[in-house]
């Protein structure tokens, strides 16, 4: 039986339901059907509807321009992101409400209320138009979690420079390539990082990177302790690196915000892909916020009162969306963390919900699964009684999981939120409401009002109960906008398979009452921790190691990873398998790509299964990978090069 449909029969057999609690639905932002009502009679007004409750410069005149497969939002409206995000909430009684409470992970605090992010921020817009910054410049940011990468973006937002922040936990080599694509002229970075214990070196990693970045004038580093410790050893390059605490010294606190377009990019985030290069995913302004705010309020049932915690790294879209520009929309309460969950010890996230009084908490499956692995008596230690609403997002979460989060962290009485979306969708798409939605472990439930999620067969047909291709049915927006600088690949990737119809690139199961509950990708790329990895990326790096002539690279099931990579690899002749040679591979991966490529288990082989077209089949290695037993191999050009392959596997493993 493939995963797939042994996904599906477990699922099957999942029939436990939970309703929104009494108490949470007398108080939840939405507590009726009725916008799923009204914007399925009116998809455009309800979107609409939503749009005004942002701050406009100026009215747009259309809600949405459809030429398939690009559409504009909000046409002739006019906005500025940062405004939203702060401005507007020094006008509405916010000014002295806390915007951000950060703790490092040495331990280290603070706090910024509105009003002083408004001042960093237009301080540090000031600092980069002074650089040169102009409308439409690319800036690259790559940060560890602190204040001063919110300020970064927002900023960017301030001046209309798309940013590309690039997690600071990818390579030099991973960095460079995000630079060069987006030809970014400015660089933001930090001195250092604290993770585990250990000190990022984030801008020693810049330094490698920028020996190949023509189009970098200026780079600025953020002392992470501050003016006075800057990190030993650091070598900045006159008048192309500045320290940013010296910058801002001399910046006013007062910068007058970029007029943007509702369709100017607002960012631009790069993603994996089924190639080995990745994805510049384009976001713009007035659709991308409309988006974010509305399912921040709704799905999280953000109050003026709440402290809401996402524990993404702002490197990833769910940073983007949901720790900066759907909640400072909403004049929230954040929580920011910069580290480890086990440091100094298991419970430290229980700690930090028990020190700020965190009422939402939103957290990735693999970071469940480790929760359960370490036990309940971390969560034990502490009080959680302030949260009232728990999510999930970045993968499947397998029911078992999801019950242990219901019981050990929301204390039997919080909604879970399973919320299904996208780098490209920008906004969450399959979610409960929970002051509404009756719940399964292990479905997303619905699509969010205004949304259009359907299962397609491979001619497009739908399939209403039964499994099938995801796809969303009409243009939404906080969808993407294109591939910078490779529209034609954005056409192909998510509008070629069924026109008018985006692929999602995910395989789904839908049951009787509606719900959908997603089985992951039908591609190749892979979900480790819940992060999209690509394994064409991955083979490229092991191939450009000198002892590699070929390289296959697939998943296996992970108990907490969810999948985890397997290469197989073919030596170059003349090249010995010494013993630390697999060792070395994986970190030639993760210095070429990040530590999240480093696969788990290298298989060396004289051969990989080929179809007699010379296609390696995957289908195949992934079987080996699982420890399954082989399916079909009659169009395989050798079959005992499988049955080799599959004795070795074992054999390694045992
Ligand atoms: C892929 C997107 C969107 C934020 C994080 C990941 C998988 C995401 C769920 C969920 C099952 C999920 C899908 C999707 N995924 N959320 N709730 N249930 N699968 O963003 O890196 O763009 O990855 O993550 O496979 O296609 P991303």
């Amino acid at each position: 039986m493939s995963q797939t449909a042994e996904r599906i029969e477990t699922l099957l057999k999942e029939r436990r339901t939970y309703q929104p609690p009494a108490a949470f639905k007398r108080t939840a932002h939405v507590r009726s059907k009725k916008p799923y009502q009204e914007a399925s009679r009116d998809r455009l007004k309800f979107w609409a509807a939503r749009a005004k409750e942002l701050e406009w410069f100026k009215p747009w005149k259309k809600v949405l321009e459809w030429n398939p497969p690009h559409a504009k939002w909000f046409v002739g409206g006019k906005l500025n992101a940062s405004v939203n995000c702060l401005d507007r909430h020094l006008k509405n009684g916010r000014r002295n409400k806390v915007a951000l409470i950060w703790e490092g992970e040495p331990g280290d605090r603070r706090t910024l209320s509105y009003w002083d992010l408004h001042r960093e921020v237009c301080r540090f817009a000031n600092v980069l138009r002074d650089l040169g910054v102009k409308k439409g410049d690319r800036v690259a940011i790559y940060m560890p979690m602190i204040p001063e990468v919110v300020v970064a973006m927002l900023a960017c937002a301030r001046i209309g420079a798309p940013h590309s922040v690039v997690f600071g936990g990818f390579s030099a080599e991973s960095l460079k390539d995000r630079i060069n694509d987006a030809e970014a002229t400015v660089l933001i970075t930090a001195d250092k990082g604290y993770r585990r214990g250990q000190v990022v070196p984030l801008k020693r990693n810049a330094d490698e990177a920028l020996k190949e970045t023509p189009t970098i004038r200026h780079v600025v580093v953020v002392a992470r302790d501050g003016k006075g410790s800057e990190a030993a050893g650091i070598e900045m390059q006159p008048g192309r690196d500045h320290w940013y605490h010296e910058l801002m010294s001399r910046a006013s606190p007062d910068a007058k915000p970029a007029v943007m377009d509702a369709e100017d990019l607002l960012f631009i985030l790069y993603t994996s892909g089924t190639t080995g290069k990745p994805k510049g995913i384009v976001h713009t302004t007035g659709g991308y916020l409309t988006h974010v705010t509305a399912t921040t309020k709704w799905v999280f049932d953000l109050k003026d009162d709440d402290v809401f915690w996402c524990t993404a790294d702002v490197g990833w879209v769910t940073g983007h969306s949901y720790i900066v520009y759907g909640p400072l929309s909403l004049g929230a309460t954040v929580v920011m963390y910069e580290g480890a969950p086990d440091w100094p010890d298991k419970d430290r996230f229980w700690e930090i919900v028990e020190r700020y009084g965190v009422t939402v908490f939103y957290t990735a499956p693999t970071a469940i699964r480790a929760f359960m692995k370490w036990g309940p008596e971390y969560p034990a230690r502490h009080d959680l009684s302030s949260l009232r609403l728990l999510g999930t997002v970045g993968e499947p979460i397998n029911p078992e999981a999801w019950i242990w989060y219901h019981q050990h962290i929301g204390g039997k009485r919080c909604p879970i939120v399973d919320t299904w979306w996208q780098t490209e969708t920008g906004g969450i798409m399959i979610t409960p409401l929970p002051g509404v939605t009756r719940t399964k472990p292990g479905s997303a439930t619905l699509p969010f009002p205004g949304i259009e999620a359907a299962l397609l067969d491979g001619d497009g047909n739908e399939i209403k109960v039964g499994g099938g291709f995801l796809a969303i049915t009409s243009p939404w927006p906080g969808m993407l906008r294109t591939i910078y600088k490779d529209d034609q690949r954005y056409r192909d990737t998510y509008w070629g398979r069924w026109p008018g119809k985006y692929f999602t690139g995910d395989g789904a199961k839908r049951d009787r009452d509606g719900y959908f509950w997603i089985l992951g990708r039908v591609d190749d790329v892979l979900n480790v921790a819940g992060h999209r990895i690509g394994t064409m990326e991955v083979e490229s790096a092991l191939v450009s190691h000198p002892a590699v002539a070929e390289a296959a690279v697939v998943g296996k099931p992970h108990e907490l990873k969810g999948q985890a990579l397997v290469a197989f690899v073919i030596l170059r002749a003349g090249v010995s398998n010494r013993p630390e040679l697999a060792d070395e591979l994986k970190q030639h991966v993760a210095t070429k790509i990040g530590a999240i490529a480093r696969p788990d288990d290298i298989i060396f082989t004289a051969d990989l299964p080929k179809t007699r077209s010379g296609k390696i089949m995957r289908r195949l290695l992934k079987d080996i990978a699982a420890g399954r037993a082989l399916g079909d191999v009659t169009t395989l050009a050798d079959p005992a090069v499988v049955q080799a392959l599959k004795e070795k596997y074992e054999e390694q493993e045992s």
